[in-house]
């Protein structure tokens, strides 16, 4: 059982959650994710860690509510707990000094962006952070991310704060002024797979961290299994992040969509 220390509302569906979990504070690196479940019964739910404190002995994660598990993930309040929290999971970002480096962040996937622009900044990068939402509220961590990037692009869908477009308007902006050596985005399945087309076209060594279903986060069940370069990959072992150009984002988008029927269902009941 895991407490909650602390509960920030960021916008209306996303929350910052810090949480009590000494051990795993204490191993975690930038890139790696925890599995986490509300009930006994409750769904197996992977969340990239944003951020840990060694001292207080928590981590920190950022939900949005877009399913069942995260609803009741986000319902919990301070001092309540969550049934369990494994990990720290996955393999970590590698991290060196590429060079000038663009980090594209969308949504709430600009949260486990975080730890990896902070480590590509300490290892001595220029960091270039671009990060997107559909408005305004979307964009989270700014002022983290100033602290530790050489600049900071905003882009909204309606144009309500920054540049009004989405995130690759504003990784286009960058590769065409100056040379890019590499590039890390998360968010959306879509937006990644976007962000890869483009830095394709650029010859940009990108990599995406995706954020397919998961069960057991031990390379066992299968549940999300990618394809990478023609071969089939786990994302909770070999993963999170893969080299985007080789990411079959289509097939992936198709097997993240099968279940949205029957959870819009499980969370109706829930409202009821
Ligand atoms: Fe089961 Fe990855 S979550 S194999």
């Amino acid at each position: 059982m895991n407490k909650i220390i602390n509960k920030e509302h960021f916008s209306e569906k996303v929350f910052k959650l810090e949480i009590e979990a000494p051990l795993i504070a204490r191993s975690r690196k930038a890139g790696h994710f925890v599995i986490v479940r509300v009930g006994e019964k409750g769904e197996r739910m992977p969340l990239t860690i944003a951020g840990a404190d060694l001292n207080k002995g928590t981590i920190t994660l950022v939900v949005q509510e877009v399913g069942l598990s995260s609803t009741k993930l986000c319902n919990l309040e301070v001092g309540e707990y969550i049934t369990d929290v494994v990990g720290p999971l996955g393999q970590a970002t590698h991290i060196e000094n590429f060079g000038t480096v663009v980090c594209a962040g969308g949504g709430v996937g600009i949260a486990p962006l975080l730890p990896i622009v902070q480590a590509l900044k300490a290892a001595g990068n220029k960091v270039i952070t671009v990060l997107a939402g559909r408005t305004k509220e979307l964009i989270i961590l700014e002022k983290e991310m100033r602290e530790s990037s050489d600049e900071v692009i905003i882009m909204t869908d309606d144009g309500s704060y920054g540049n009004k477009g989405v995130v690759t308007v504003g990784v286009e902006e960058v590769l065409l002024r100056e040379k890019v050596d590499k590039c890390f985005t998360i968010g959306p399945a879509v937006m990644m797979k976007f962000v890869s087309l483009l830095t394709k076209k650029y010859e940009v060594p990108t990599e995406a961290s995706l954020n397919t279903i998961m069960v057991d986060g031990t390379g066992m069940c299968g549940a999300c299994r990618v394809t990478v370069g023609g071969k089939t990959k786990f994302v909770c072992v070999d993963g999170p992040e893969f080299d985007a150009h080789q990411v079959d984002f289509d097939g992936m988008i198709k097997r993240m969509s099968a279940f949205k029927d029957a959870e819009k269902e499980e969370i109706k009941k829930l409202g009821s």
